[in-house]
């Protein structure tokens, strides 16, 4: 079982539709797929049709696998499963705070997935936190979109920085430029000088395009809409060379 995150701590840059869109094709490839929605806001449950537990069970989270998989929800596709988020998720930070061991809590409890899941696909919120320490562990890819203009490249540098710093595996981020515009001479510049600068950029670029703002109309991935679109070629282009480059 692999584990990737669709992290990044700048809000709005596309990770919801990068998890929503890449665990639709993870699972129409056939491996067993389970959408973790980590952001209270819930964004990819809403988008597969997931209504979040009544319940309050974020201070359970972090228990154990059994507390976890209770609150599996089945999608509309085969192979996908999801775990809604839920407004209590906002207080992971402060959970994991008072928690032992806390930044290998989420590595144990998705442990107990991987006899039934090939794969979890984590959507992270925008804040960088005990939360996302936790997430960095327990995934194997940190999934990284980019809009390529020069707030976001200071970002991106911010988390390198924070990987060297607090040791952690700089191999397991992989950025993609997100939300592309090729006629902004700011995009062209600023991708230039970021591939140039960092080797580890997929090769996969994702436009900016209201096929995919259009998610939140039709509550589904791009694909089941849009199949024949230029914003769903992209996706699955960039499901391709994940799937192919780092699983
Ligand atoms: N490539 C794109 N082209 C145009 N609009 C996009 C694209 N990707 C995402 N969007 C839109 O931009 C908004 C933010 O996207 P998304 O929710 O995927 O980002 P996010 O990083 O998950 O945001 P948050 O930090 O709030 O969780 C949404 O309204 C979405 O529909
Ligand atoms: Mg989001």
């Amino acid at each position: 079982m692999k584990v990737i995150a669709c992290y990044s701590m700048k809000g709005g840059v596309g990770k919801t539709a990068t998890a929503v869109n890449l665990a639709y094709f993870a699972a129409k490839s056939g491996l067993k797929t389970l959408l973790i929605d980590l952001d209270p806001q819930g964004a990819s449950s809403f988008y597969f049709r997931v209504k979040p537990s009544s319940k309050k069970w974020a201070e359970r989270f972090f228990n154990a696998y059994e507390s976890l998989v209770k609150h599996i929800k089945a999608s509309d596709y085969e192979n996908l499963d999801i775990i809604p988020a839920h407004l209590s998720f906002r207080n992971f930070d402060a959970l994991l705070a008072d928690l032992k061991n806390r930044k290998n809590r989420l590595k144990r409890v998705l442990k107990g997935f991987k006899q039934e899941y090939d794969l979890v696909i984590l959507d992270c919120p925008p804040s960088i936190g005990y939360l996302s320490e936790s997430i960095f562990i327990a995934s194997d890819l940190v999934l990284v979109p980019v809009i390529p203009t020069t707030l976001s490249e200071r970002t991106f540098e911010q988390l390198i920085t924070f990987f060297e710093d607090n040791i952690y595996q700089l191999k397991k981020i992989v950025p993609f430029f997100s939300m592309v515009q090729w006629q902004k001479s700011l995009h062209k510049a600023t991708i230039e000088s970021m591939v140039a600068r960092y080797k580890v950029f997929l090769n996969t670029t994702i436009p900016y395009s209201s096929d995919i703002e259009k998610m939140g109309e039709h509550k589904a991935p791009v694909d089941v809409f849009a199949s024949s679109t230029q914003a769903n070629a992209a996706y699955m282009k960039l499901w391709t060379e994940v799937s192919e480059a780092h699983l």
